[in-house]
């Protein structure tokens, strides 16, 4: 198989630093091995699901998963999954699904979002329009639906349940909030949904498909939902990032198209004048933009946003989020796994891609 130079290879973990950082010390050697064993066979699965349809759909379906990723879902699944008998081939397979599932609504999202870059690569939908690049996000869903289909009636119903959250959590950011409700709650809402929801199902799939004991799925599902919010709201700081060749992003991309995100909501919340000059600077630029101004002219009021005491607030949250993710181990035995998974919602919500 041809990769793209950025494509993940056998050691995915490697990405985001995440060996390093999930696996410190010789103790969890073997468990490292066990995932990274998983990865490639999940990277394996994948290939194989995005080459079974047509030319059009295989090439657009591909796309985003030749150009890279960090696959912190299935990563999280294989994880889990050594709480129970390993990386089972439901296990693999539900692994693959969900990442299938995050691989579409990649596709849906920079179109939402009217993204350019997505994992260093012009977005899909600037390559192909929007029709193709929301009709392979849908193929996607449809394909990830048929492998739970495989799994059973229990894995199609977390498929069910997990797809309508994210969606509604999509929906709800994009109409935001009604009257009088709490901004940054419902955006706390929102982050749950849209991504707590699918970080929590690679949690659970992990447990349920190797045959954990199920007193370990509630804490895991808490576990998971958690560390995803706290994901979410690094991601908001990235979206500020100066560096698109590490975020593979366009900076700002969500602001500049008038989503607001953290440190947005944050900033809004300050009275100080220095505060609220910038939050009408970046109201300002968005309207002009949506007017169809050129889009750097928030490059200024972004950066300043970037060393805004709001980020650091948004940084702050996201260590908050990821302690509480770890508070939900509690009922976890001791030993490699619950190390390695304190350790993976640690480095979440401190990372920079
Ligand atoms: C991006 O997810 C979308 C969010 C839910 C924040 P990732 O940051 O996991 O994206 P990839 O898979 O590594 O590209
Ligand atoms: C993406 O959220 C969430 C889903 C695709 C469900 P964002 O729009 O914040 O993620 P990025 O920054 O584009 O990756
Ligand atoms: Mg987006
Ligand atoms: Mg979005």
């Amino acid at each position: 198989m041809t990769r793209s130079p950025s494509a993940p290879d056998a050691r995915l973990s490697s990405r985001l630093g995440l060996t390093e950082r999930v696996f410190a010390g010789p103790a969890s050697r073997r468990l490292q091995h066990a995932v990274d064993d998983g990865m490639a066979r999940v990277e394996a699965y994948l290939a194989d699901e995005l080459r079974a349809t047509d030319d059009i759909a295989d090439a657009a379906g591909r796309y985003l998963f030749e150009a890279g990723g960090k696959r912190v879902r299935p990563m999280l699944s294989l994880l889990t999954a050594q709480l129970g008998d390993g990386a089972t081939d439901e296990v693999i397979a539900g692994a693959a699904a969900l990442e299938l599932t995050h691989l579409g609504s990649l596709y849906h999202d920079d179109v939402m979002d009217g993204a350019d870059l997505r994992r260093g690569v012009p977005a899909a939908h600037a390559v192909w329009g929007n029709s193709v690049a929301i009709l392979t996000g849908d193929l996607l869903f449809s394909r990830a639906s048929q492998i739970m289909s495989g799994l059973g009636e229990g894995a199609m119903r977390l498929q069910a349940n997990t797809f309508e959250r994210l969606v509604l959590g999509q929906m709800h950011e994009t109409v935001g909030p009604a009257e009088g409700t709490d901004r940054v709650a419902f955006y706390l809402q929102v982050l749950a949904d849209k991504t707590g929801s699918l970080i929590a199902a690679a949690a659970e799939a992990g447990v349920i498909f190797s045959n954990a004991s199920h007193d370990y799925r509630d804490p895991l599902l808490t576990f998971g939902e958690k560390t995803g919010v706290a994901f979410q709201l690094l991601d908001d700081v990235i979206d500020l990032s100066a560096d698109p060749d590490e975020t593979g992003k366009v900076p700002g991309t969500d602001l500049r198209a008038g989503v607001p995100t953290m440190p947005y909501l944050l900033l809004a919340e300050r009275t100080d004048t220095a505060s609220v000059g910038l939050l009408a600077r970046i109201d300002d630029g968005v309207a002009r933009i949506a007017d169809g101004a050129d889009a750097s002219l928030l490059d200024g009021p972004l950066g300043e946003l970037r060393e805004h005491a709001a980020t650091d607030q948004t940084r702050e949250l996201a260590h908050d989020w990821s302690r509480q993710a770890v508070d939900a181990l509690a009922p976890l035995p001791r030993g490699a796994v619950k190390e390695a998974l304190t350790r993976f919602s640690e480095a979440v919500a401190d990372r920079s891609s």
